[in-house]
């Protein structure tokens, strides 16, 4: 890789700015999912231990370019103090006075924590005065913030500019296990892609294509193609609009060997609620006032054996209405065999992006997965193949 790592940069007595994201769900107060607070600690382990002095910026939540209140990073100051069992320390500002007087007091072994930096308008935009401020608190730049590395933001990209820089340890787990599931992937390989809609999903699966020996579509963006094969979809959700974009992958996908899979059968009900009633039907016969809600057990079978034969697999987006149930069974049920080839040793399984992990971890698939990433946005972006400004930065 063209980028450092922490091992080669010299840290002792540094002041380490660390971007980290710590955008993590709270509901009333609370931190609902910590994946990404836990995610972060070897990073700051390693810095501490290097005798380096960890200093984290973060962004959290969309304020603006504003101060507002229920967005303070300070909130978590708690959760994170439980993770790393190292005191953290916070600052009210992320630049300024209250930042520079919190790093000069920084003693050896605790973590400073400084205010959300999108409370300044300059942040999102890259704005080179404000890069210059956070500069000035640190002597290193680690990058370990994947998950917000999509954004070209002055914690994300901007530093890497003025101060000497590495990626941290979740950056590194991150890009190198990306690279092994479609950079470099043992063969065959297979992605999984299931979600709403074609369209936020497009340039994912017109990139996928080209990478991956079978695409596994489910989820509502399997409906449109369904619909663009010829088949009725009833009440489904679907995106006619995206018919003949469908059918332009599915003719992209068989000029490059790619094998298109989906639904032979499927689950169909006539309200979109848990435990409506439901049947399931051949994929080519869903009555015309009942909707697609999950893919039936042929189809999971279908899927199933394209696992067996798989070493690599890449997976976004749940299969069917994994929110509600039972149109979760089909996403479980493939993802604990999933699950179970990798746990065996035969699969390299790495999953990422939105409502994906939540649907791993509620089948309980999650832990045994190979990586599961901590991205969302970052995720896809990647999986299109786009260059992502905050690894780009690094390796600049
Ligand atoms: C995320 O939650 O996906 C990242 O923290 C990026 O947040 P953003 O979409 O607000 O830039
Ligand atoms: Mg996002």
């Amino acid at each position: 890789m063209a980028w450092k790592t922490l091992d080669q940069m010299d840290l002792a007595g540094q002041r380490v700015l660390t971007r980290v994201d710590i955008n993590v769900p709270v509901v009333d107060g609370a931190v609902t999912d910590a994946t990404r607070i836990t995610r972060i600690v070897p990073t700051v382990r390693d810095i501490l231990a290097a005798g380096g002095k960890p200093i984290l910026l973060a962004h959290f939540g969309r304020p603006g370019g504003k101060r507002v209140d229920n967005l303070s990073l300070q909130q978590l100051v708690p959760t994170l103090e439980q993770a790393l069992g190292a005191p953290v320390l916070f600052a009210a500002d992320c630049v300024g006075p209250a930042a520079q007087a919190a790093v000069d007091a920084l003693q050896d072994g605790q973590v400073l924590l400084l205010e959300n930096t999108r409370f300044h308008k300059g942040e999102t935009k890259n704005d080179p005065d404000l890069t210059a401020q956070m500069a000035a608190l640190g002597d290193v730049f680690c990058s370990d913030a994947f998950s917000a590395a999509h954004r070209a933001h002055c914690s994300t990209t901007g530093l890497a500019a003025l101060l000497p820089s590495c990626a941290g340890r979740l950056m590194q787990a991150e890009l190198s296990a990306l690279e092994s599931a479609l950079g470099n992937p043992r063969r065959p390989v297979t992605a999984v892609v299931g979600g709403a809609k074609v369209s936020t999903k497009l340039e994912l699966l017109s990139n996928l294509v080209e990478k991956v020996d079978t695409l596994v579509i489910g989820g509502g963006m399997a409906n449109t193609f369904l619909a663009a094969q010829g088949k009725p979809i009833g009440t489904s959700l679907a995106e006619r609009l995206m018919i003949d974009t469908a059918n332009g992958i599915m003719t992209k996908a068989e000029g490059l060997n790619c094998t298109i899979l989906l639904p032979r059968d499927v689950v169909v009900a006539r309200r979109f609620e848990a435990n409506a009633p439901h049947e399931t039907v051949p994929a080519d016969q869903c009555p015309e006032d009942a909707m697609i809600l999950d893919a039936g057990p042929e189809s999971v079978a279908a899927i199933d054996a394209v696992f067996q034969d798989s070493k690599t697999l890449i997976w976004n987006g749940p299969l069917g209405a994994f929110e509600i149930e039972p149109f979760d069974a089909a996403t479980n049920a493939a993802a604990l065999k999933a699950a179970a080839r990798t746990a065996s040793g035969d699969l390299i399984s790495v999953a990422g992006g939105g409502d994906t992990v939540a649907a791993l971890n509620a089948s309980g698939a999650a832990r045994d997965f190979t990586y599961i990433s901590t991205a969302g946005g970052a995720f896809l972006e990647w999986m299109e193949g786009k260059t992502l400004p905050g690894v780009a930065a690094l390796e600049a």
